[in-house]
C-alpha cells in the first residue's frame, strides 16, 4: 500500500487513559506508524488525571496494541512507538494544571497540535477554555470531538458555543467512527462510481431500505454512560443516521467536505418528524432481559447496570420516512440493539419486483436485493432470481452474487480510527460532521424523544440473544431480512 507521509505533529489525548483511547486511538496511531505513514517527528501526549499512573498507563496501552495486531509484530518498532508517548498529569482544571502540557507543546512549537477530546462532552468547554488561556491554540491547531456531543439539541448547542470560542468550524473534527469503516466508504464508490445502480436509486425502483446494527455485547463497563443515553442517542443519533444519509443523499458535485456535508444535511432536513401518534406506530424501543447469547447465559440490562428502575432502551427500531422527491414512499427501517443474537451490521436495499410476471405459475417474484454487509465480514451481495437447472419448465430461486472484500483485496483493512486520524492530520473534513448536520440530527431525534414522553411509550422487553422487538413497525408486506445465518443463507 502506498502511503503519503504526514507532517510533524503533536496529538494531545484528553481522557488519554480512558477505554476509547487505549482500545482505538493508540492502536490506530501504531498501525499507521508500522505502515510508515508517520515518521519519528511526532509526540503523543496522553493526559491523565490520576497521579503516578504513568507506568501502568503505558503497560495498558502496550497490551491493547498487542491485542489489536493481526500481523507479525516487530517488537523494536513497538518499543520505538511507545517511546513517543508522554503521559502528562493534569491534576486540576486550572491554568496552573496545564503548565506541564504547555511546556511540552512549547518545546515543539512548529508542529501542528491536535487536541483529541475523548472525555465526556460536558468537559469540552472547560478544556477548550484552558487551552486558550494557556495560548495553546493557533491557526494550525485542530480539535477532535468524540460523541455524544450533548444529550439534546440545547446542550449540543451550548457545547458548540464554548468550543467555538477557541476553534473555528474548519478546525473542528466531530468523529463518527462508522464513517471511517472501509465498507461504509465503499458505499460512496458503489453509488457514485457505478452507472448500474444510480438509475434505479429512488422510490421508483426501491421498495424499502433496512439498516441493522446489531450487537451481541451488553453494556460492558459503560453502564453509567449508557444508562443516560440509551440506544437512540448512542447509536441512531450518529451512526445509523450517517449510514442513512450516505444511502439517501444526492450525488455531491465533488467529493469534498462542503459538497458532501451539504447533501447529507439536505437528507437530515427532509426526515419526517415524529409526534406522539407516529412514535406508537413507527418506532419501538426495548430492553433486554436475561437470556442466552452464543450459548452463554447472560444477565438482564437491569442486572448489568445494577439499577432495577432504569427505563433506558437498549434496542430501538424506527421506520423513517424521507420527504423529498427521490425517496417519497420508501421506508427506511433502522434497527439497533445490545445483546442481540449476533454482531452484524448491514444495509439492505430491497428493490421492487418486476412490473409484469411472465412466470405466474411460480407465484410472486421477489424483488432483487443489494446487501451491503459492514461487519463482521465486509461483503456486497446482489441477490437475483436464477433458474434452477433441469428440464420441464421454469423454476427459480434467489441466488446471491458475492463480492467478498477480504478475498478480493489481500491487504490488511485499516481500522476506522486509522483513516479518521490521518484525515484529521491532513485537514480533510469530508468524513466528519458539520455542526449543522449535528443540529439537524438532534431535531429529528428530539421529535422521537418528545413523542415517547407524550405517548408514555414503554420498553418492550426482549430476551438477550433474540433479534429484539423490531417487527411491529414493519408494514405488512415487509419483514426484517435474516440474511446473516451462519452461512446458511435465508435471503
Ligand atoms: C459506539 C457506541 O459509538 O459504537 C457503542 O457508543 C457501540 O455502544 C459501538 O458498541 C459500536 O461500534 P462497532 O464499530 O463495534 O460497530
Amino acid at each position: 500500500m502506498k502511503v503519503k507521509k504526514i507532517d510533524p505533529f503533536n496529538i494531545v489525548v484528553f481522557g488519554g487513559d480512558g477505554d476509547l483511547a487505549v482500545r482505538k486511538i493508540y492502536p490506530a496511531l501504531f498501525h499507521r506508524f508500522v505502515d510508515k505513514q508517520l515518521d519519528l517527528d511526532f509526540t503523543i501526549i496522553c493526559i491523565t488525571r490520576t497521579p503516578n499512573s504513568k507506568i501502568q498507563i503505558i503497560e495498558n496501552i502496550h497490551s491493547f496494541i498487542l491485542a489489536s495486531i493481526d500481523y507479525s509484530l516487530n517488537k523494536a518498532l513497538l518499543n520505538k512507538f511507545l517511546k513517543k508517548i508522554v503521559v502528562q498529569e493534569v491534576l486540576s482544571p486550572t491554568i496552573e494544571g496545564y503548565k506541564g502540557l504547555k511546556e511540552q507543546l512549547e518545546s515543539t512549537k512548529n508542529r501542528q497540535s491536535i487536541f483529541y477530546l475523548s472525555t465526556p462532552s460536558s468537559a469540552f468547554g472547560e478544556i477548550c477554555n484552558l487551552l486558550t488561556l494557556n495560548n495553546l491554540v493557533n491557526e494550525k491547531s485542530k480539535v477532535v470531538l468524540e460523541k455524544p456531543l450533548g444529550v439534546s439539541l440545547k446542550t449540543s448547542k451550548e457545547i458548540h458555543a464554548k468550543i467555538s470560542l477557541a476553534f473555528t468550524e474548519n478546525q473542528i473534527y466531530r468523529i463518527d467512527h462508522y464513517l471511517g469503516k472501509e465498507t461504509v466508504q465503499n458505499l460512496m464508490v458503489l453509488r457514485f462510481a457505478n452507472h448500474l445502480f444510480e438509475h434505479s436509486w429512488s422510490s421508483e425502483d426501491i421498495d424499502s431500505v433496512q439498516i441493522t446494527v446489531a450487537e451481541s455485547l451488553g453494556v460492558e463497563k459503560r453502564g453509567d454512560y449508557y444508562d443516560k443515553s440509551g440506544a437512540l442517542l448512542d447509536m441512531v443519533q450518529n451512526h445509523l443516521l450517517q449510514l442513512l444519509c450516505l444511502i439517501a443523499m444526492e450525488p455531491p458535485t465533488k467529493l469534498e467536505a462542503s459538497f458532501v456535508r451539504t447533501e447529507k444535511l439536505k437528507v437530515l432536513n427532509s426526515l419526517q418528524m415524529f409526534d406522539e401518534k407516529t412514535v406508537e406506530t413507527d418506532t419501538v424501543k426495548g430492553q433486554y432481559t436475561r437470556g442466552k447469547v452464543k450459548d452463554e447465559l447472560v444477565n438482564s440490562y437491569l442486572e448489568d447496570i445494577d439499577n432495577y428502575e432504569s427505563k433506558t432502551e437498549t434496542f430501538v427500531a424506527i421506520k423513517a420516512l424521507i420527504d423529498n422527491w427521490r425517496w417519497k414512499g420508501t421506508p427506511f427501517y433502522l434497527r439497533t440493539g445490545k445483546r442481540m443474537a449476533k454482531r452484524y451490521s448491514e444495509i439492505i436495499i430491497n428493490f421492487k419486483s418486476v412490473r409484469h410476471n411472465v412466470f405466474p405459475s411460480q407465484g410472486e417474484i421477489p424483488g432483487n436485493k443489494l446487501i451491503i454487509r459492514l461487519q463482521p465480514e465486509e461483503r456486497i451481495e446482489l441477490v437475483q432470481m436464477t433458474k434452477l437447472p433441469g428440464p420441464g419448465g421454469y423454476r427459480y430461486r434467489p441466488i446471491s452474487l458475492k463480492l467478498d472484500y477480504v478475498d478480493s483485496f489481500k491487504e490488511r483493512f485499516p481500522e476506522a480510527y486509522e483513516r479518521l486520524i490521518i484525515d484529521v492530520l491532513r485537514g480533510e473534513q469530508t468524513l466528519f460532521m458539520h455542526q449543522d448536520e449535528l443540529e439537524a440530527a438532534w431535531i429529528w431525534i428530539e421529535s422521537i424523544v418528545n413523542g415517547w414522553k407524550k405517548a408514555k411509550t414503554r420498553n418492550v422487553l426482549y430476551e438477550a440473544g433474540s433479534w429484539g422487538p423490531g417487527d411491529q413497525i414493519l408494514e405488512k408486506e415487509h419483514k426484517w431480512s435474516k440474511a446473516y445465518n451462519d452461512g446458511n443463507q435465508e435471503i
